[in-house]
């Protein structure tokens, strides 16, 4: 009986923590993606890239790096679990069809250690894992 109650206890704070995860997530992307990304991730044809469909990075070597290191992600004032959830967030949210099957969500450590080195030819680096996706 006892036991009981305390599975029940913690499977309801463990739901408590993975919907705040969730809704911190969304919440860090409005304040901090959204502005350019817009609402729904479409992005502005010729400015700013579309993060629908971004997962298909994730199928050639290289590309889950890149997903980290371009500017707007790496430098972005959020801290490295936050910026793993957001980017998690916006995998699941925009582009759940491109995940490779085998997708494994970012989490902090991954994250801290790609943003400490921004590119700096972002559209050279988009165009070579571009070629890779489309051979
Ligand atoms: C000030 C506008 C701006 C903000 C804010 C911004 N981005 Fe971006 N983002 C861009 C631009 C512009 C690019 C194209 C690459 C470049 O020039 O840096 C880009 C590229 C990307 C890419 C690579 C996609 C591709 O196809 O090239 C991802 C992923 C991304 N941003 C995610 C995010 C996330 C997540 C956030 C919030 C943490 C964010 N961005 C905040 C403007 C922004």
């Amino acid at each position: 009986m006892r036991l009981t109650f305390l599975l029940a206890v913690l499977v309801f704070v463990f739901n408590l923590f993975s919907e705040a995860n969730a809704e911190s997530a969304h919440f860090n992307y409005i304040l901090h993606c959204q502005g350019c990304h817009l609402v729904n991730g479409g992005g502005t044809s010729g400015k700013i890239p579309a993060l629908i469909g971004v997962g298909r990075f994730l199928s050639v070597e290289g590309g889950r790096e890149f997903l980290v290191r371009v500017p707007g992600v790496s430098g972005s004032l959020v801290n490295d679990a936050e910026l793993a959830e957001v980017l998690n967030w916006i995998l699941y949210e925009f582009s759940p069809d491109n995940l490779p099957r085998d997708f494994e969500p970012y989490d902090a450590e991954e994250v801290g250690r790609y943003r400490k080195d921004p590119l700096v030819d972002v559209e050279h680096a988009k165009d070579r894992l571009l070629s890779l996706i489309e051979t």
